[in-house]
């Protein structure tokens, strides 16, 4: 792997004073951007415009976007008084920031909260590239980002890690401090990247400020998760691919329908979407084609990784039918089984099943966020099942299984965020009988940091792995899951660390999993 500094990702005090922007040598073309009038080039701040760090994206063979976002004063609105401000930014062959490729200007404007998103394009597939922004006299520290390989080459290796529900109060974002170390190509995120609430009486480090509802409110939610070092890191270390669960806007939403449709008109509701959205838009490394247009954006999209690895980023919360029979545990809902529901909408269903049917990939993801498997919580005759995961949304299940089981994709593997657990399933194509076909295997994985430390076990893990004979683990601490992937092997290793309370803790792998090339079905190392 390419060498990264991760001290001086960590340090502050060292970033501001690189002074690296104009050291190296141009060895590529230097795009010129046409200016509107009125832009800032040499701004004054009342702070470090680069609280927030940088971040990187959306992956393709030849181009990745570059985020950051300037904010002086982050969880007060940003604390940028000029209207536009033009930043540069420089993407370089070397963590010296010597070798610089490409170069130019993006204007950051007041009403994307100063935030930069640029789309380098020209670059060379599956290699490493350090970048940095400027303005005025103050410079970002140095992120780095790694394309992805040529769609047709072979690719004999790649690792990613996922993770998910970050809950600021509940606990210190211990396990990005071990990703940012981990030998990766990638980093998923799947959701619940903040969390919405207000300040809580027992919370490890408090929210700043009540229930975000305006777009200010939910900018200064975004800055403050973002000014979390170990975050940051992370961010600075790899390019993410994102995709959200229910908290960046409103705890279990569906659609239109907010968590308490009585206090809340629809009006109101898809206002307050809007603005979380564009919020979320703005504090991500996302292309173009996410720029939201009012209550609705683009996230579910593909990217792809040589011949061996597909992602299907799943959005599975703007488009769903609202949950059946209330969105907790439930028992006999025959709502959840009416055939027209829906978790992904169909315009989204159609689209993923046009693209596992073409894929050529060894491995075909589906990168979501909740419960795709079966998990029946009674352990007497009766099913109670989770109306807010696709036990609610049994249609959808049905006809993703049909699918599966017609057109047979290479090697179908689920990510699931949401639940705050570990937990392994193997994909069964009638999860009432053990014997039918196994379609896939689904890996759900743990929280960073919502629910707090947790504990190895739960009171109740042994009826359910009894009642469910298709999950095959399960475990209740924070962390994140690291994956390697070959043509002839999947490998998942739950990596998990002792107390997210307490601000420094060890990591350990608690357990590896395997899925080999061409046999459904999932094996514990
Ligand atoms: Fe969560």
């Amino acid at each position: 792997m390419a060498s990264l500094n991760f001290e001086r990702l960590l340090s502050s005090k060292i970033r501001r004073r690189q002074v690296l922007i104009g050291a190296g040598g141009l060895t590529g073309l230097a795009i010129a951007t046409q200016l509107p009038t009125r832009v800032i080039a040499q701004p004054k701040f009342s702070d470090y415009p680069f609280k927030l760090g940088v971040a990187s994206g959306e992956p393709y063979p030849d181009s990745v976007v570059l985020w950051t976002r300037l904010a002086p004063d982050p969880l007060n609105g940003g604390g940028v008084s000029a209207d536009n401000v033009s930043v540069q930014w420089q993407i370089a062959t070397d963590e010296n920031m010597r070798q610089i490729v490409y170069q130019g200007t993006e204007i950051a404007t007041r009403e994307f909260g100063h935030s930069v998103h640029v789309e380098v394009g020209g670059l060379q597939p599956s290699r490493w590239y350090w970048y940095q922004f400027k303005v005025g006299n103050e410079v970002s520290p140095i992120g780095r980002t790694r394309t992805a390989p040529n769609l047709r080459d072979r690719v004999n290796r790649f690792r990613f890690a996922f993770a998910s529900c970050q809950n600021w109060q509940q606990g210190y974002f211990t396990p990005y401090k071990y990703m940012a170390q981990e030998d990766l190509d990638l980093v998923v995120h799947l959701g619940d990247y903040i969390y919405e609430g207000g300040v809580s009486a027992t919370a490890v480090r408090p929210h700043n400020g009540s229930e975000p509802y305006t777009l200010e409110e939910y900018r200064n939610r975004h800055a403050l998760y973002k000014t979390d070092v170990n975050l940051q890191a992370t961010h600075a270390a790899f390019p993410w691919i994102v995709t959200w669960d229910d908290h960046e806007v409103d705890n279990n939403y569906a659609d239109e329908v907010p968590q308490d449709p009585e206090l809340q008109s629809t009006e109101d509701f898809l206002r307050r979407r809007a603005a979380a959205y564009q919020a979320y838009y703005e504090h991500m490394p996302l292309r173009r084609f996410s720029i939201p247009r009012g209550p609705d954006m683009q996230l579910y999209r593909r990217l792809t990784f040589g011949d061996l690895a597909e992602f299907n980023v799943l959005d599975t919360r703007q488009y769903r039918s609202d949950q059946a029979c209330g969105d907790g545990q439930d028992v006999g809902c025959t709502e959840a089984l009416d055939p027209s529901r829906t978790i992904t909408g169909a315009e989204q269903e159609r689209w993923l099943f046009d693209g596992l049917g073409r894929s050529q990939a060894r491995w075909n993801i589906l990168a979501q966020q909740v419960f795709m498997a079966q998990r029946d919580f009674e352990p007497e005759a009766e099913v109670r099942l989770s109306m807010d995961a696709w036990d609610g949304y049994a249609a959808s299940r049905d006809r993703l299984f049909d699918f599966i089981q017609k057109r047979q994709p290479s090697n179908p593997i689920v990510l699931t965020g949401d639940v705050h657990a570990n937990w392994v399933a193997d994909l069964k194509a009638d999860f009432s009988n053990p014997n039918s076909a196994t379609l896939g295997t689904e890996f759900i994985g743990t929280s960073i940091s919502s629910g707090g430390d947790g504990s190895d076990t739960n009171a109740n893990t042994e009826s359910i792995l009894a009642e469910n004979p298709h999950i095959k683990f399960f475990n209740n601490q924070r962390g994140y899951v690291r994956c390697e992937l070959t043509p002839a092997r999947w490998q998942s290793d739950y990596r998990v660390v002792t107390a997210v309370t307490t601000p420094e803790a060890p990591i350990t792998t608690r357990a590896s999993f395997v899925v080999e090339n061409g046999k459904p079905g999932v094996q514990r190392v």
